[in-house]
């Protein structure tokens, strides 16, 4: 059974498990067992959802400490959006780029229900925030989170207008796109930049010039999910009102192979989310 996100109702709790109550409103951290170590999770970490069965269902069965209180003012549908894309971008641009105000980020697919987050986080972060997208309408709603300029990835002078948008290039990249902008991320760094990596949607393939990547001091950062810890400093956040889950269709969790199509074919800005009646 799919499925990593999910809010909803407790409905039972396990013998002598005290941190959680029947009935309580809460929100479910897809990393099981990431374990004490917040520079990696342990040999038990798993995604909620594969293998283990995942929220695509009426009931989920979870350990008690990745149960967490729902944020009052967001919706279900609201809450059921953010925690495994939240967190992968909140551990990619704190945790990991260590990201400081007046930077420049790059946020290549910013209609990806990631990047929704990655756009506010950088802002949040003092940041300035440069994206592509295959559609115009999706640049004008990245603009609406924060982003200072896009551009359409099906421009294939993209790079070179990012380059010219963000004034000379960025500090930190985070590509979650794979083999269709991985290069031109780590080119577009200035000297001593950082690229966060956590995803490759249009294949897993690139190449690197060896020479340039040292001697511009260039780091690349592997990341994947997030520790407890960073989804309660995630969770504090959205409490705060420092960021919103962007939602973008809803469907019966009877029509998820619409939902798949939709994203599969990139239609979505945000998160699609299935109700389970
Ligand atoms: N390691 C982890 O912990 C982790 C966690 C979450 C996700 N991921 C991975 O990260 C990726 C993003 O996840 P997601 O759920 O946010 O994906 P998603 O919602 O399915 O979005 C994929 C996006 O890729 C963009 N895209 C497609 N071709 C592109 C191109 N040539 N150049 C730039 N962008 C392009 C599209 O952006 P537009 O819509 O703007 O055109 C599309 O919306 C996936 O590969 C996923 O498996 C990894």
């Amino acid at each position: 059974m799919p499925g990593s996100d999910g809010a909803g109702t407790v409905a039972a709790v396990g013998a002598g498990v005290t941190v959680v109550r029947e009935g309580d409103n809460v929100v479910i951290c897809p990393s099981l067992w990431w374990g004490p170590d917040d520079v990696h999770p342990s040999s038990r970490f798993e995604i909620l959802g594969g293998p283990s069965h995942g929220t695509y269902a009426q009931f989920v069965r979870v350990p008690a400490e990745n149960v967490f209180a729902k944020p009052e003012h967001l919706t279900y549908d609201e809450a059921a959006a953010f925690p495994l894309a939240g967190l992968t971008a909140w551990r990619a641009l704190i945790t990991k780029a260590r990201i400081k105000p007046g930077e420049r980020v790059f946020i290549p697919g910013a209609g990806s229900g990631v990047a929704t987050f990655l756009v506010q986080i950088a802002r949040l972060a003092g940041a300035r925030v440069f994206v592509t997208s295959g559609s115009a309408h999706k640049l004008e709603a990245a603009q609406g989170l924060g982003a200072e300029g896009g551009v359409l990835y099906t421009e294939s002078d993209w790079p070179e207008r990012i380059r010219a948008l963000s004034g000379g290039g960025v500090e930190v990249a985070v590509d979650s796109v794979g083999s269709a902008s991985f290069e031109a991320c780590l080119q577009l760094l200035t000297p001593g930049g950082r690229m966060v990596t956590f995803g490759a949607t249009t294949g897993v393939d690139t190449h690197l010039e060896i020479r340039q990547f040292y001697r511009r001091q260039l780091s690349l950062l592997g990341t994947t999910m997030g520790s407890l810890k960073e989804f309660g400093e995630l969770l504090a956040v959205i409490q705060a009102g420092g960021i919103r889950p962007v939602t973008d269709r809803t469907f019966p969790l009877a029509e998820a192979a619409a939902a798949h199509r939709r994203m599969e074919q990139y239609e979505h800005f945000g998160k699609i989310v299935l109700t389970v009646a």
